[in-house]
């Protein structure tokens, strides 16, 4: 039978409590209002409420900036803030380079400037004035495909074609890096030149450049057969 009873001695016997001595219990709950008071200016000062609201910057107003777009001379007003995607697609009308993450995870993206492979999405164009940039639509040459180019459709190296114009411009850069003698970071000896690309080589250098397709296989076939020499050779 359970009984309501206070153990004699607990903390919620009164007989533990004289006025000079309160009990432990009544202590604590006094502590702990104490301690809830004290507290209460900072916790109000944490709150937004208190915060001040944050203030609005007006946008940097548009500014003349040319790019040297494959040959060709871009005058385009601009806001410093557009990036260099933004600025081929929506101002110069280059739509052949892709925006896929918009924030340097995919590799659509990926243009030359001054021959170097970047990801256009992650620079702003106003970085890039008086600089040559190459991108897929500059990659033919009076209508005659280059290599690469050529070896893609050679080699079905893709599906739905969204990647391709990234992974053509990357590919075009890895065999002009390769043939400096660029080392990747599988390259067994940095210091010892290796005469051919090997799949694992091209994988590593491509590995920027992600295709939801899947079509690696036919890309990397792609890319060793013009680095072999044939594009038209699995
Ligand atoms: S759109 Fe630039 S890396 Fe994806
Ligand atoms: S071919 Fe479709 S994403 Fe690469």
């Amino acid at each position: 039978m359970s009984s309501n009873r206070v153990p004699a001695g607990s903390d919620d016997d009164p007989s533990v409590a004289t006025p000079q001595q309160p009990s432990r219990r009544r202590f604590l709950q006094s502590a702990a209002a104490v301690a809830a008071v004290g507290a209460a200016p900072h916790v109000q000062a944490q709150t937004p409420s208190a915060a001040a609201p944050p203030q609005a910057r007006a946008p940097e107003p548009p500014r003349p900036v040319t790019l040297n777009v494959n040959g060709r001379t871009y005058s385009l007003q601009l806001e410093p803030r557009v990036t260099l995607l933004d600025a081929l697609r929506e101002y110069a009308g280059l739509m052949g380079t892709k925006k896929g993450c918009d924030r340097g995870q995919c590799g659509a993206c990926t243009v030359l400037v001054e021959g170097r492979r970047i990801n256009s999405c992650l620079t702003l164009a106003v970085m890039h004035e008086g600089e040559t940039i190459t991108t897929v639509e500059g990659l033919a040459n009076n209508g005659t495909l280059s290599p690469i180019q050529q070896a893609f459709i050679e080699h079905d190296a893709f599906q739905c074609g969204y990647c391709t114009p990234g992974q053509l411009c990357s590919a075009t850069a890895l065999l002009s890096e390769f043939d400096s003698g660029t080392a990747s970071t599988v390259t067994a000896d940095v210091r010892a030149r290796p005469p051919q690309l090997s799949d694992e080589e091209i994988r590593e250098r491509m590995s920027g450049n992600i295709c939801r397709c899947g079509a690696y296989a036919n890309i990397v076939a792609a890319v060793r057969s013009v680095h072999g020499g044939n594009p038209g050779n699995a």
